[in-house]
């Protein structure tokens, strides 16, 4: 990348969800730009393989055993970033998961889990991320992986975790303004549907509604595909990057045009 506006080398990335389906992409991307990749995840043996593949593709790469919902664990992520390489320069909040309950039946065990990773995990990283950056006087950027659902409604059970990435878009734009004046950028990302492992097992939980579903989910996309992995790490690159200096508390979709489409719109003759 050289001296590209996308160049990213020497910075120091922390993430977490590392070793998941869009961390593990988002890690590549960030690793071929010539960051160190502080990966994070709570699966050991899945972190320990996402490690070797980006060594293997030659990034610099280090990592931590870190559950994102304890705060115990998040202190020590930063604490280990902050002895090895001062701070982290970014700070991409990726590990979250939902349940599909619908509200009556959800219990407050089911509802305090998915709020406690997707929301209250997001708010532990950023504070600890942003101390260091505010005590070395450095500047930073915090992308948040939010979702397509923290702004319109999906329905079939996702009522928590939608609720969970709705906070998420106002916990970027509140930090956005926090941090302003301190130069650390805040941003979030909103994919619709992505191809990962966990999207895949997803769908074919389904069974025989699996076509169905499928066929639903693609209607409301007008580019015509779910997302891959890459999508959402080549916007993380874009928003981590000076490329985009001046961009702050903005919520970009990268959905193929999910969130522009009303759903009683048409996609060309009618
Ligand atoms: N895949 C999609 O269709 C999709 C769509 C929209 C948004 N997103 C968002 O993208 C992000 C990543 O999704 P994904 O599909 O790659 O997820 P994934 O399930 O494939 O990976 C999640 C990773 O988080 C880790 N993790 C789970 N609990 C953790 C904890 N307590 N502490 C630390 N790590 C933990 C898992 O071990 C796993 O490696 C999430 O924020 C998700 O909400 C995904």
């Amino acid at each position: 990348m050289g001296s590209s506006i996308f160049d990213i080398s020497g910075k120091v990335v922390a993430i977490t969800g590392a070793a998941g389906g869009i961390g593990l992409a988002v890690c590549k991307q960030l690793g071929a730009s010539g960051a160190t990749i502080v990966m994070s995840d709570v699966n050991e043996e899945a972190l320990n393989a996402g490690k070797a593949e980006l060594e293997q593709l030659g990034a610099k790469v280090d990592s931590f055993i870190c559950d994102s919902r304890d705060e115990k664990s998040v202190i020590a992520y930063f604490e280990f970033i902050a002895k090895k390489y001062g701070q982290a320069d970014i700070l991409v909040n990726n590990a979250a998961a939902g349940i599909h309950t619908s509200p009556q039946d959800t219990t407050l065990d089911e509802w305090n889990r998915v709020l406690s990773l997707s929301l209250t995990g997001y708010f532990l990283c950023a504070r600890e991320f942003s101390k260091l950056l505010l005590k070395n006087k450095k500047p930073g950027a915090l992308v948040n992986i939010s979702s397509i659902a923290g702004s319109s409604a999906i329905g079939r059970g996702n009522f928590a975790y939608s609720t969970a990435k709705g906070g998420v878009n106002q916990f970027t734009r509140e930090l956005a303004i926090e941090w302003a004046k301190s130069n650390i950028r805040v941003n979030a990302i909103q994919p619709c549907s992505v191809n990962t492992p966990g999207w895949r097992k997803w769908v074919e939980t389904e069974g025989e509604k699996a076509k169905p579903l499928m066929d639903l989910l693609l209607r409301g996309i007008p580019l015509g595909r779910v997302a891959e992995p890459e999508d959402i790490a080549a916007a993380v690159h874009f928003l981590a990057s000076d490329a985009a200096a001046m961009v702050t508390g903005t919520i970009l979709p990268v959905d193929g045009g999910n969130l522009a489409y009303n759903a009683g719109g048409t996609l060309g003759d009618y």
